[in-house]
């Protein structure tokens, strides 16, 4: 039972954060950029501290799954995509089962649930119109990250607690013998898992990329012309920035928009499957970027490359294998003139992003692995003999961008 002491506490919290609220909120008016973020975060702060402590535990064990498992369905039952046909005219429980034939009842309860996260608005009993986050929500490549984040992650997820039990409560560092693989029964990386589902894989790198779009790029947080184009060496592979494990190519082709005047090779390494996938999609058909397949784990063969830019690839795997990627890359190296480029999380030592955080334990679900902060890059670099010549930020949440040298 709250006391009255409890209550007096909260009406001061709630006043703190509703003064906090109004302050970014008129920061945000008059043309500060980064205010939103902050008026985000303060707003967050208000609903905190306006809710009594049992509310927050129930919106976090009933809410929080129940939103993420309603969106799952929502896209198997095509509910966003038949919303915004016809203009995103407001449709009924019926005519939102007719493409899928699904059950209206079954229908009605899961588009209930997702007009209570502003998914669709609710016009009248039964009644749903299209917002402009149901017209996000219809686009393949932001449905496929619902798909992919659910099937991927939820089953890991929903068996990390006993994967853990029966693991004596080890954290997990075995990228083929962990959660993922116990919960998915499944023998090898969970690489080897999206290369035998290409569907899956492919999904994966549309949204990945879709997502980035919203993001902050590498380049505008990183000195690219004083660091990477000036002292080019532009004949050969010393000219070369090459994206390890890049996906099919969307980095590389942003950056050839972003930095036209770089005048190197430009150079997509990956796995087999990922580089016939690329290959398909048209990447490389201008000559502009070469695709190679290439294996990390094994000797570079591009030698003394101006960088060898990696995005969310060291996040990917533990320390020690991290080290083997590293000591690849460091062989091949030219002293002073080469750079290693890590695009991904610098997470703080305390108060971390709530981005930084679900992805430290998405890693940990999907490949034992996991996000780190700036002493654990640190560390890792340095026990490879690199060194960490910077780190560059944009914003609370995003991914950082490492440079690393070797002397
Ligand atoms: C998290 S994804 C990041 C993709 C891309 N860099 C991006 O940021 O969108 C990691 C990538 O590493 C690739 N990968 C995994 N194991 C690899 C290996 N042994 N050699 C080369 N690439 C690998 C995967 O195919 C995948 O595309």
């Amino acid at each position: 039972m709250a006391t009255q002491a409890d209550d007096v506490k909260r009406e001061e919290q709630i006043t703190q954060a509703l003064s906090q609220v109004e302050a970014h909120a008129s920061q945000l008016k008059s043309g500060d950029p980064e205010a939103r973020q902050k008026l985000i975060a303060s707003a967050r702060e208000l609903v905190t501290a306006a809710e009594t402590p049992v509310e927050t535990l129930l919106w976090n064990i009933w809410a929080l799954p129940t939103r993420t498992t309603a969106l799952r369905i929502a896209v198997d039952l095509k509910i966003f995509e038949t919303a915004v046909a016809d203009n995103g005219s407001p449709k009924t429980n019926e005519q939102l089962a007719a493409p899928t034939g699904a059950s209206p009842t079954l229908v009605k309860r899961v588009a209930r649930a997702c007009a209570s996260m502003k998914m669709l608005d609710e016009q009248a009993p039964g009644v749903y119109a299209a917002n402009s986050l149901t017209q996000l929500l219809a686009q393949p490549e932001y449905a496929a990250g619902i798909i992919f984040t659910f099937d991927m992650t939820q089953v890991p997820f929903a068996n990390l607690p006993t994967y853990l039990k029966n693991n004596k409560f080890q954290n997990p560092e075995n990228g083929v013998d962990g959660p993922f693989q116990y919960a998915h029964k499944h023998e090898g990386h969970a690489f080897h898992f999206l290369t035998a589902h290409p569907e899956i894989f492919q999904a994966f790198h549309g949204y990945v990329h879709a997502l980035r779009t919203h993001r902050p790029s590498w380049t505008e947080m990183y000195p690219v012309q004083e660091r990477l184009v000036q002292g080019l060496k532009t004949e050969g592979d010393a000219s070369a920035l090459i994206d390890l494990g890049g996906g099919v190519g969307q980095t590389l082709q942003d950056f050839t928009k972003a930095v036209p005047e770089y005048n190197g090779r430009l150079v997509l390494q990956e796995l087999p499957e990922v580089i016939g996938a690329a290959t398909a999609m048209g990447v490389g058909a201008d000559n502009r970027i070469e695709l190679q397949a290439y294996d990390f784990f094994t000797p570079q063969p591009i030698k003394g490359a101006r960088a060898y830019f990696m995005r969310s690839v060291l996040h990917d795997w533990p320390d020690e294998l991290c080290r083997k990627i590293l000591a690849n890359i460091k062989d091949a190296m030219e002293p002073g003139y080469s750079k290693i480029l890590i695009s991904d999380c610098v997470l703080a030592d305390q108060g971390a992003s709530w981005q930084h955080l679900s992805l430290d334990l998405y890693m940990m679900a999907q490949a034992s692995s996991q996000e780190r902060t700036e002493k654990e890059w640190h560390k890792l670099i340095e026990s490879c003999g690199l060194k960490i010549a910077g780190i560059y930020n944009k914003g609370d949440g995003n991914e950082g961008l490492i440079e690393v040298v070797c002397e």
